[in-house]
């Protein structure tokens, strides 16, 4: 057999979804997580950050589980990779805070071995395995069946043409990680707090790239301008138009057709 034989049909196969949510703090990233379709209770928020209540608040009936450690995230995604339709969605909130979760397991396995060492110095091939660490989380997410949504902090990063641009606060490689995450994943949506000309506030989603804000949509869901109150169970409805006769939508999962 050749391995040519095992290429398939661009039609027929079915990816998963990976998507990027970020937004300064207070902006809304964990009450979207929770917005999924039947007020998420086929969802999973990984509560990394501190706040999940604020879904709770806002009516969500996610799943919600608490990761205070770095082995406490490998073991709940070993899991979910071995058992990727358990959930519609996966929700790691936040990717940011991911990154202290690894920087506490490798200082904590330091000082170990050297009780004497100096908590805050960082060693340079401590910053090698960080971001190791991070990577191969996104890595193993993104390559399961698993459908995952990162959230992140907002931070400033600076283009070849000194424009000043959003970007999601993923730290390593002067900007390097970020693109790196950022490239791995299909949608990035910047979140902000809009006001309309009356005063009325809602939450703004952009999709799209432009000078001041790193955006995109791989599958090109909400062209445009930035739209307003977007929900995660609006989003997964959005995702699955138009292929609504599959057996993927059917069963509720949010499953995309490459195309
Ligand atoms: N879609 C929304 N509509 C109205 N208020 C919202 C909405 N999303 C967030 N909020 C308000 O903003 C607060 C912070 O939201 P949260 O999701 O915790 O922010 P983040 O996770 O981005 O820090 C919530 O407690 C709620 O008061
Ligand atoms: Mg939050």
């Amino acid at each position: 057999m050749s391995i040519l034989d095992l290429a398939t049909p661009v039609s027929d196969t079915v990816e998963s979804v990976n998507m990027i949510v970020y937004g300064d703090s207070g902006v809304g990233k964990t009450v979207f997580s929770g917005s999924g379709r039947d007020k998420g209770k086929n969802d999973l928020i990984l509560a990394v950050e501190h706040g999940t209540s604020s879904a709770g608040r806002a009516g969500s009936k996610a799943n919600v589980l608490t990761v205070r450690k770095w082995t406490e995230l490998v073991e709940a995604i070993d899991e979910l990779i071995e058992d990727p339709d358990r959930f519609d969605w996966v929700i790691v909130d936040s990717l940011t805070k991911v990154q202290d979760l690894i920087w506490e397991h490798i200082i904590g396995e330091a000082r170990r071995n050297n009780p004497g060492r100096n908590v805050y110095a960082r060693e340079l091939q401590e910053w090698g395995a960080a971001q190791l660490m991070l990577t191969e989380v996104v890595e193993r997410l993104n390559g399961s069946e698993v459908n995952v949504i990162y959230t992140a902090l907002a931070e400033l990063g600076t283009d070849e043409e000194a424009q000043e641009f959003k970007l999601p606060s993923i730290h390593g490689k002067g900007g390097k990680l970020a693109a790196w995450v950022c490239a791995q994943a299909d949608v990035v949506a910047y979140m902000s707090v809009g006001r309309t000309s009356k005063g009325t506030e809602y939450r703004k989603f952009q999709f799209n790239k432009s000078p001041e804000v790193f955006a995109k949509d791989r599958f090109n869901l909400f062209p445009g301008k930035p739209v307003a109150n977007v929900t995660l169970e609006k989003f997964t409805d959005k995702l699955l138009e138009g292929n609504v006769e599959t057996p993927e939508a059917t069963e509720n999962t949010p499953k995309k057709e490459s195309n």
